[in-house]
């Protein structure tokens, strides 16, 4: 098992397979990209499914959710779901994307074992979405989310951002669209991932903010806190059901001590959390022929590691030196 000195277990691996992506969003990249890792640095397809087979048969691993950068931008990514697939125990996967060329692929990746995916979209308009992503491509999520959906991807979860003078009046248009279409949405609180640094405590849009704003159109009720589980989605029933809208409050109402998860990034580097500033290499292990338990107990000793949380709140918190595209979201 993956444990660490607060008793928390890790049953949840989540899988960079790329640092890439098609678009720019403000909260995560800069307009002119970011310096990208070197294909000789970043796991093979047969590395990554050497890993994950690692996770699930010798520590545990329930459930493996690949992310990115845009992880439909990883040639190798339908094959990868494939051999996963095939693992004993077979894991849960799901796979985080911008959805972009999700019409291309979702039937294929619900073919090859893929269970369901999480699609970004932050607003219902065009030209926001172009001001907030960069790119034109509004239309491509849109075509991809319904893909998702008619390739029986589901439950269809949608994340959003709201960023304060773009879309932060769009959480009730949002919900009313994705209860229309079947989407559970959830929204993210912005959080200090971005790669320019620009991030402020002051100016993000709260939780509380986004809850007080849906429930002008809407009647929420809690789902109760017993059903958050390890979740980071607190959960409120939306008119009386069957619908629901969650709200991800990772800087207002950190979930830190309910924490299941262990990541791994796109060049091979083990990270107990998203803000962790120490990362444990296990692609050197993998490359000098280490054999499965040696992988193994340099995987526990990291998970050992873990800090206690990531103390987003505090004053004295200091952003870790990847963005998110090269973490993993
Ligand atoms: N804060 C909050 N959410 C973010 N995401 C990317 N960067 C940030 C950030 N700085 C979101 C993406 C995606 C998910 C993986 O994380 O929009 O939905
Ligand atoms: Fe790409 Fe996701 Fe970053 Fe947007 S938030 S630039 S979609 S990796």
């Amino acid at each position: 098992m993956l444990i660490d000195t607060y008793g928390r277990v890790a049953t949840d691996l989540r899988v960079s397979l790329t640092d890439r992506c098609n678009l720019r969003c403000t909260y995560c990249m800069p307009e002119e990209g970011l310096q990208w890792l070197a294909k000789p640095d970043l796991l093979t397809d047969d590395e990554i499914v050497r890993l994950i087979d690692i996770a699930v048969t010798s520590l545990g691993i329930e459930e493996v959710r690949f992310t990115g950068g845009e992880p439909l931008l990883r040639p190798g990514l339908v094959g990868i779901v494939e051999r996963v697939a095939a693992l004993e125990p077979r894991p849960q996967m799901s796979l985080t994307t911008n959805g972009i060329g999700l019409k291309r692929t979702a039937t294929a990746l619900k073919a090859a074992g893929l269970d369901r995916v999480n699609v970004s979209l932050d607003t219902l308009r065009p030209d926001v979405f172009k001001t907030l992503t960069r790119r034109d491509r509004h239309k491509d999520v849109i075509e991809g989310l319904e893909a998702a959906r008619d390739a029986d991807l589901t439950p269809v979860k949608v994340n959003s951002v709201l960023m304060p003078g773009l879309n932060e009046d769009e959480a009730p248009d949002l919900l009313a669209w994705a209860v229309e279409h079947d989407y559970e949405l959830r929204f993210i609180e912005q959080m200090p991932l971005d790669a320019q640094h620009g991030w402020k405590r002051d100016g993000m849009i709260t939780a509380g903010d986004i809850l007080a704003s849906l429930r002008t159109r809407f009647e929420l009720t809690e789902e109760g806190s017993e059903k958050r589980g390890s979740a980071p989605a607190e959960r409120w029933i939306v008119n009386g059901g069957p619908h629901r809208v969650g709200v991800i409050a990772s800087v207002t109402r950190p979930f830190c001590s309910a924490c299941d998860r262990t990541r791994l990034t796109a060049d091979g580097q083990v990270r107990t959390c998203l803000f962790a500033r120490e990362e444990t290499d296990l692609r050197a292990a993998l490359r000098s022929g280490a054999p499965d338990e040696e992988i193994a107990r340099i995987w526990k000793l990291a998970m050992w590691g873990k800090k206690a949380g990531a103390g987003l709140d505090d004053p004295s918190f200091v952003q870790p030196d990847r963005p998110m595209s090269a973490i993993g979201g």
